[in-house]
């Protein structure tokens, strides 16, 4: 194969913690609430420099404005509305605003002062991971394979000015974790599907298998004929590039702990197979391995943070084909949990890997079992791009997901898993049906799932709306690594004391 690997420079944000008095500060750039800006004018005898530069500035959210002061603070980004209480979300805002104001000067580093203004029921910790995550989000570049990239951005390291630092060291390193692991998840959706295939995938994850903590071990085709997964292969089939069962094992607890288990779906094309997909946009079905980079990315997240808790991460990688051995609509094959599935449409193929990944993952005994698919163009007709879809057999699993949404801004909401839709499944020839009718689209492929996990709290997260955009802004958006990151991050020992 004639083809060039090209390496990325791995330029990540590097996020740090400062206290003390803001105009001593040597930086070249102080973010800053309209009101702390006066007063630091004043004490770098700028005022008369700082009251000219913002005579026409408007002290209100959505505002922003840099002036150069040309000291030891050189230039101050002053960013409107940061001295009123704000709710959440125009906090997340004003965040957003100002770490995309600051990723387009020409600057290598800044401090960011922001955690004084008040947010309701908001700590300190939840601003300074607020203001993180939206300078990550600014920050990626996806550039590799243009023949001339656009510059990467200038900045590389970001301080958080504190007024008392105690206990918010571990905060910022699970922030530089989360930028990490959301890099490599946007990274691995953005990357074209003659690269990224499910080889592709099992290197990448080989790579998280360097840190002592964790193991990764790789059912191949046979290992899986072995276990019987005949739903899984019945996808892999069609393609000439092999599927992997891929297995991830961080051990960051006591070896007693029971492991929480991620499962991604990761179809690196889907094509729709037999029951081919129209050619509109069918490049976008590149995206539909983004369960497997989320789950790849927290997996990162939770390693780099050392995280104290066990995980399991499992990526069901196959390539849906059409081809003289893939399989027909109407053929019948037997999953590793022993139920018959008649495939009445071939592109409803995630289900089909994933439950054969339920129920491996189901032989490590898990606390709780999250899946993460791209599954159906049902929900972005219900939800489109703002919510994730979230289904559970537990409601307390639910509440800590949707938590996990709340508290980062990668937004959920809660579908019904009711019995009333199992019906749709029914098929007159095999146990199960791979496919229901048009309603309900994303509710029946919730369905199919659950018949596969038993006696396990189990939750199943439909991405296909919010893990990727489309049209001029198409990419991979790195959802929902924070709220996977989050909920794991409230699982571990010392949250769960
Ligand atoms: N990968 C698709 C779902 C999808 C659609 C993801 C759009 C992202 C954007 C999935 O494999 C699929 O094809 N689902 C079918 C299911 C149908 C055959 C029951 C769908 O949604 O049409
Ligand atoms: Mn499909
Ligand atoms: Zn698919």
């Amino acid at each position: 194969m004639a083809h060039v690997q090209i390496t990325l420079a791995q330029i990540s944000m590097k996020f740090s913690l400062t206290d003390g008095t803001l105009y001593d500060l040597h930086t070249p750039c102080l973010v800053v609430s309209m009101k702390d800006a006066k007063r630091i004018a004043r004490q770098l005898n700028a005022a008369p420099i700082f009251s000219r530069a913002v005579q026409d500035f408007k002290d209100t959210s959505d505002a922003l404005i840099t002036v150069n002061l040309g000291a030891g603070v050189a230039r101050l980004l002053v960013v409107g509305g940061a001295d009123e209480a704000l709710d959440a979300d125009a906090y997340r805002k004003l965040a957003a605003g100002a770490a995309s104001a600051l990723l387009k000067l020409p600057i290598k580093q800044a401090v960011v002062a922001l955690t004084g203004t008040r947010v309701k029921s908001k700590r300190a910790t939840w601003k300074l991971r607020t203001l993180m995550l939206a300078i990550s989000r600014s920050a990626y570049r996806y550039g590799k394979h243009k023949s001339k990239p656009a510059d990467p951005p200038s900045l590389t390291a970001v301080r958080f000015h504190v007024p008392e630092r105690k206990g918010l060291s571990s905060v910022v390193k699970q922030g530089n974790a989360l930028d990490a692991g959301l890099k490599l998840t946007r990274d691995l959706g953005n990357e074209p599907p003659n690269v990224c295939n499910p080889t592709y995938l099992l290197r990448e994850a080989r790579k998280l298998g360097r840190h002592p903590a964790v193991k990764v071990s790789n059912l191949n085709e046979k290992k899986m004929a072995a276990a019987n997964m005949g739903a899984f292969l019945a996808v892999s089939q069609g393609s000439d590039t092999p599927g992997h069962m891929i297995v991830i094992q961080y051990q960051g607890a006591n070896k007693s702990d029971a492991p929480v288990a991620m499962v991604g779906k990761g179809i690196t094309f889907d094509t729709g197979g037999i029951s081919l997909k129209p050619p509109a946009a069918m490049d976008e079905m590149k995206f539909d391995m983004c369960g497997a980079a989320a789950v790849l990315g927290a997996t990162k997240a939770v390693i780099e943070a050392g995280l104290k808790i066990n995980l399991v991460t499992i990526v069901a990688a196959a390539e849906n084909m059409p081809s003289g051995g893939a399989t027909r609509p109407g053929d019948i094959v037997t999953s590793a949990s022993g139920k018959t599935i008649e495939i009445l449409n071939t592109d409803a193929e995630g289900r089909l890997v994933l439950c054969d990944a339920l129920t491996h993952a189901q032989t490590f005994n898990p606390r709780a079992i999250i899946d993460v698919a791209t599954l159906t163009g049902a929900v972005i007709v219900a939800l489109g791009s703002h919510a994730s879809a979230i289904y559970a057999n537990d409601d307390q699993l639910a509440d800590d997901l949707l938590k996990a949404g709340d508290e980062t801004g990668d937004k959920a909401w809660q579908m019904p898993l009711w019995d009333e839709y199992q019906g749709a499944l029914r098929s007159n020839f095999a146990d199960v049906a791979n496919v229901g009718g048009r309603a309900a689209g994303s509710v029946t492929a919730a369905c199919f799932l659950s018949r596969f996990v038993e006696g396990v709290n189990w939750s199943h997260m439909d991405i296909a709306g919010s893990a990727f955009a489309s049209g001029a802004s198409k990419g991979a958006t790195g959802r929902p690594v924070p709220l996977l990151f989050s909920y794991l991050c409230a699982q571990t020992l010392n949250a769960r004391a």
